[in-house]
C-alpha cells in the first residue's frame, strides 16, 4: 500500500488519542479544518447574531458548493444543501408526480429508508415497486434492468451505490447508461459512496443524487445534499413541499420556481454546518478520493482475509467490487454485544440488521492502519 495515512492522521483527534475508529460507514471522525469551520462560525454567531453571521459568511458558503460540486462533478447550481441523504432522497421522489399503476424501478440491495418510501407511495398512491434481478455473484443485474424498462417502462429507476450493510458495489454507472438510453429519470444514493470513491455524476448518467456529509466524506452530522442535474432543472422538477428558498411569490397567485438546485433547500439553515460540509469537501478533494478509497478498500480486504481465519466467524460480503465496509456474523455471540465489548477496549464499530441478517459492520477508513485492523483482529479472535 503507497497511500500515507500518517499526516491524515494527525488531524484526527481520536485517531491521535489512541482510540480504533472502524464505524465510518455510521459516521467518520472529523479533520481538524472541519472542526474548525464549523466552531469559527458558531463564534461568528455568538459576536454577530445568527443572520448577520450568514450575511458575513456569504463568500465562505459560496466556495461550500464549489467544493461540493467539484467533489461530484456539476457546477453549484446543481448542488442543493439539505439536513442528510434520506431528506435528499425524499426531495428527489417528490419531483414526480407519481399516479396509480406508476412503476418505480429499484434493486434488491436499497437503503431500508428508501425501500419505505416506495411502500409509502405504493400505500398512499398505488405506485407499483419492481425490483430488478441480482447477478450470481451480488449486486444488480443491469440486463435485468434494460429488460425491465423495456417491457415495464419505469416512471423512475433508483438505486444505492454501495448498502448500508455489505462491502457490495452496485454498478450504477452501467445502469446509468441504460437509464440515459430510455430517458428514464434516474436516482442514485451516494450516501456511503461519497468521500470513498470517486464521482463524476456525468458519468453516472444520474439525475439526482443523495448524499450525506457524516459518513466516509468525514463532514458534520445532521446535513447531506443533492445533486440535481441540468435536465431535471430544465423540466422544472421541483418537490412537492417547496418554500420561499425555492421559489418567488407571485402576487397575482402560484409561484415561480429558483433556476437552480436550491428550489430543494428549504430556508432555514444550520451555517456552520454547511461551512463544515464545504471544508469536508475541500479536504477529501485534497486527501484524493481515489488513492484514499483503494487504500480504505484494501484495509476493509485484509480484515476479511483476517476474519476468515477466526472459527465463529462468517463474513457476509459479496460481489465483484468491495468497498470500505465488512460485515460480519459470530456464532455465539450478538453483533450488538460486540460493539459493546469493543468500545469498552476503544474500538468503534457497528452493529446492523435491516435489510439482511444481524451483523458486525467494520467500516475502515484512510486514517486507519494496518496494526488497527491486527488490533482489531485480535480482539475479535476471542468470540
Ligand atoms: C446507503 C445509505 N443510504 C442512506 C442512508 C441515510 O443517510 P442519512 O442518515 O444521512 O439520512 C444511509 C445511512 O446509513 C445509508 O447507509
Amino acid at each position: 500500500m503507497t497511500f500515507d495515512p500518517a499526516p491524515w492522521r494527525n488531524d484526527t483527534a481520536a485517531a491521535l488519542g489512541g482510540r480504533i475508529h472502524l464505524n465510518n460507514a455510521g459516521a467518520a471522525l472529523m479533520p481538524q479544518p472541519v472542526i474548525s469551520a464549523i466552531t469559527d462560525h458558531i463564534e461568528l454567531e455568538a459576536h454577530l447574531g445568527g443572520y448577520e453571521a450568514a450575511d458575513a459568511a456569504r463568500p465562505e458558503v459560496a466556495a461550500a458548493y464549489e467544493s461540493v460540486a467539484r467533489l461530484v462533478g456539476g457546477t453549484a447550481r446543481n448542488i442543493a444543501i439539505v439536513e442528510n441523504a434520506t431528506v435528499a432522497f425524499a426531495q428527489a421522489l417528490s419531483a414526480f408526480d407519481f399516479e396509480p399503476g406508476d412503476i418505480i424501478l429499484t434493486t434488491h440491495n436499497d437503503y431500508v429508508s428508501n425501500r419505505l418510501m416506495y411502500r409509502s407511495l405504493a400505500r398512499r398512491l398505488g405506485v407499483e415497486v419492481v425490483f430488478a434481478e441480482d447477478l450470481p455473484e451480488g449486486g444488480v443485474d443491469p440486463q435485468s434492468v434494460r429488460e425491465l424498462i423495456r417491457t415495464r417502462r419505469p416512471k423512475i429507476m433508483a438505486a444505492t451505490w454501495i448498502p448500508t450493510n455489505s462491502g457490495l458495489v452496485q454498478p450504477i454507472a452501467e445502469v446509468g447508461r441504460i437509464c440515459a438510453e430510455y430517458e428514464v429519470p434516474y436516482i442514485v444514493d451516494g450516501c456511503q459512496a461519497v468521500g470513498q470513491r470517486e464521482i463524476n455524476t456525468a458519468e453516472l448518467h444520474c439525475d439526482f443524487l443523495a448524499c450525506t456529509a457524516r459518513k466516509f466524506l468525514r463532514g458534520p452530522r445532521g446535513i447531506g445534499f443533492l445533486y440535481v442535474s441540468d435536465r431535471m432543472l430544465a423540466q422544472q422538477r421541483a418537490p412537492l413541499f417547496i418554500d420561499m428558498r425555492g421559489a418567488a411569490w407571485l402576487d397575482a397567485g402560484g409561484y415561480e420556481l429558483f433556476d437552480d438546485a436550491r428550489r430543494f433547500e428549504n430556508w432555514e439553515f444550520a451555517y456552520a454546518l454547511v461551512l463544515g460540509l464545504g471544508a469536508a469537501a475541500h479536504y477529501a478533494l485534497n486527501v484524493g478520493v481515489g488513492p484514499a478509497g483503494a487504500y480504505a478498500a484494501e484495509l476493509a480486504r485484509s480484515t476479511r482475509e483476517g476474519l476468515a481465519h477466526l472459527p465463529g466467524a462468517r463474513v457476509l460480503d459479496h460481489g465483484r467490487d468491495l468497498a470500505a465496509i465488512v460485515t460480519v456474523a459470530f456464532q455465539d455471540t450478538t453483533p450488538d454485544e460486540i460493539v459493546a465489548s469493543l468500545r469498552d477496549q476503544a474500538i468503534n464499530t457497528s452493529a446492523t440488521s435491516e435489510p439482511g441478517p444481524a451483523a458486525l459492520r467494520i467500516s475502515p477508513h484512510y486514517y486507519n492502519t494496518p496494526r488497527e485492523i491486527a488490533v482489531l483482529l485480535d480482539a475479535l479472535s476471542t468470540y
